[in-house]
């Protein structure tokens, strides 16, 4: 079964480096442990194990891949793949489905082969771009934001926080609009819907005025677009009242909504801004105009890394920086708080929700389905790791709809709204669930008894083995034992016990 948490952790790879044509996978000859890797990064662990040929032929090879790693010796390839095969084979349930059926969906009636939009950004912002996301599967894309302004942008314009490995937790930018011209970007809205005519057109827009949003949602439908994206809410277009401050402003949301709604014939989706309080008010405001979908999040507003010498935060220009957006994984779960917000609101029942910020793994697509998105998008790990990141989202999820017995995507959407309330006040505050100890993983490194002793409630000691005690008496079931357990010793219980 696919379970909650992956057998081989994305740390125990975090050496690789995803290589753009691996040397890996080169020198190996029998499979690809580039791709197989690539997976287990990304999550789709059980999809990297069905695709193992049939025969171990990693047994007796002298390992050329990790000899021509370009890290020689510090990714264990052999040792991961043999993991795939004897560990993490035996799991697998289900086999990799054949087809893509049950990934098919549609945005607002616009069908679309699986749920998958590249979100508006630079990684959508041109014909080559969008031909090759095309290509490598991803359903559409929502183009990159187009205005009728002169866009001059910034240099540099990022900065990240990283992770482990190669990889990012949050992202900021400072980037505005397209800087390509009105009639250049309905050029190439035309010619990718002459040469892509099966994949999703959606056109964000941003204007100064009724006029520029009315012009431009008409525009777009003329050149080919099956949907447009109103950008209420890139925050780094504050001056003068564009970008997030319409999206926190209701009347301005419905005013403009209405306006792209009077001006075109195809589907407006109201793109909301997170820097909000709550998003219901934008979002209603929005339906008041007449959209018939919401697309949530933008980018978070945000100061990185403020430099200890310089005393100037990144994306320094110049010695200035500024404001800007933050995206990736460090923003999901207020994203997924965003999209439960207009999931659990009747009054926008019926809306298309289109889901995004953060998503990099299938699994964090599942779980926007889950609090209701149709459809999701995703810039920042497409930024960070190309467009192939499609492959292992679209096999992990199909699994797992498979697994589950899932026909449809449609089946799985919302699920997860029933169990969250928006406060935690309705909750059971009358039991008590302890944690358990998996003892042979448990190493004896004591890190659960330093918690419980300083963050916790003191309910922790380590034995002669150094092997944590629980005092039954003292413990109140908050398990921050097991989060911070490094083996993954530490886990939920399954007794709840009525606290005395
Ligand atoms: C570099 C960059 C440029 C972006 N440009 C736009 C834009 O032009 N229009 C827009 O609506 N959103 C824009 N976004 C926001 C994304 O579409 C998306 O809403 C946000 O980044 C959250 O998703 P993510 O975590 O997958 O990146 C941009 C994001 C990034 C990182």
């Amino acid at each position: 079964m696919i379970s909650t948490e992956a057998i081989i952790s994305r740390s125990e790879i975090s050496r690789c480096m995803l290589c753009s044509d691996a040397p890996c996978t080169s020198a190996c000859g029998k499979m690809d442990p580039a791709g197989l890797l690539r997976s287990v990064w990304f999550s789709n662990e059980q999809g990297a194990a069905l695709r193992l040929p049939p025969e171990n032929t990693c047994l007796t090879c002298p390992a050329p891949c990790e000899a021509k790693c370009l890290r020689p010796g510090e990714v264990h390839i052999r040792d991961t793949m043999n993991r795939l095969r004897y560990q993490v084979l035996p799991e697998c349930e289900t086999p990799l489905p054949g087809d893509e059926e049950r990934l098919k969906c549609d945005l607002c009636g616009i069908p679309m082969e699986n749920p998958f939009l590249i979100a508006s950004s630079v990684s959508a912002s041109s014909y080559d771009m969008c031909a090759r996301a095309f290509e490598a599967g991803w359903a559409g894309v929502a183009f990159k934001t187009i205005c009728s302004m002169d866009i001059r942008e910034a240099s540099p314009r990022y900065s990240a926080l990283p992770g482990d490995g190669s990889s990012i937790i949050g992202f900021k930018n400072i980037e505005q609009l397209s800087t390509l011209g009105v009639e250049e970007n309905m050029k190439i809205l035309r010619r990718l819907r002459e040469n892509y005519p099966t994949k999703l057109l959606l056109a964000s827009i941003m204007g100064r005025n009724e006029e520029e949003w009315g012009t431009l949602a008409r525009l777009c439908e003329e050149n080919g677009a099956h949907a447009v994206e109103l950008n209420f809410s890139c925050p780094n277009m504050a001056d003068g009242g564009y970008g997030s401050d319409i999206g926190q402003v209701p009347e301005l949301v419905e005013r403009f909504t209405r306006v792209a709604k009077q001006a075109c014939g195809i589907p407006v989706l109201a793109k909301l801004t997170p820097n909000v309080l709550r998003m219901s008010e934008a979002a209603e405001a929005a339906l008041r105009g007449g959209a018939d979908g919401l697309a949530a999040i933008n980018t978070i507003k945000s100061v990185t890394n403020v430099n200890l010498h310089t005393y100037v935060s990144a994306p320094a220009v110049r010695g200035q920086g500024a404001v800007g957006g933050y995206s990736g994984s460090a923003v999901r779960p207020i994203a997924l708080r965003f999209v439960a917000e207009l999931g659990l609101n009747p009054e926008l029942r019926g809306m298309h929700i289109s889901g995004m910020g953060g998503i990099e793994t299938w699994r964090d697509a599942a779980e926007f389905l889950l609090l209701g998105a149709r459809s999701l998008q995703a810039a920042t790990a497409v930024m960070q790791y190309g467009y192939r990141i499609i492959e292992d989202l679209k096999q992990g999820l199909n699994l797992y709809l498979a697994e589950k017995g899932f026909a449809s995507l449609s089946e799985m959407s919302g699920l997860g709204l029933d169990h969250l309330s928006g406060t935690t006040d309705t909750l059971d505050r009358g039991t008590v669930l302890f944690p358990r100890l998996l003892k042979e993983r448990c190493v004896g490194c004591g890190r659960c008894a330093v918690s419980c002793a300083d963050g916790g409630h003191q309910a922790l000691r380590l034995d002669e083995q150094r092997h944590p005690v629980l005092n039954g008496g003292r413990c109140v079931g908050c398990h921050l034992c097991v989060l911070v357990c490094p083996q993954r010793a530490m886990v939920p219980g399954t007794k709840r016990i009525r606290r005395p």
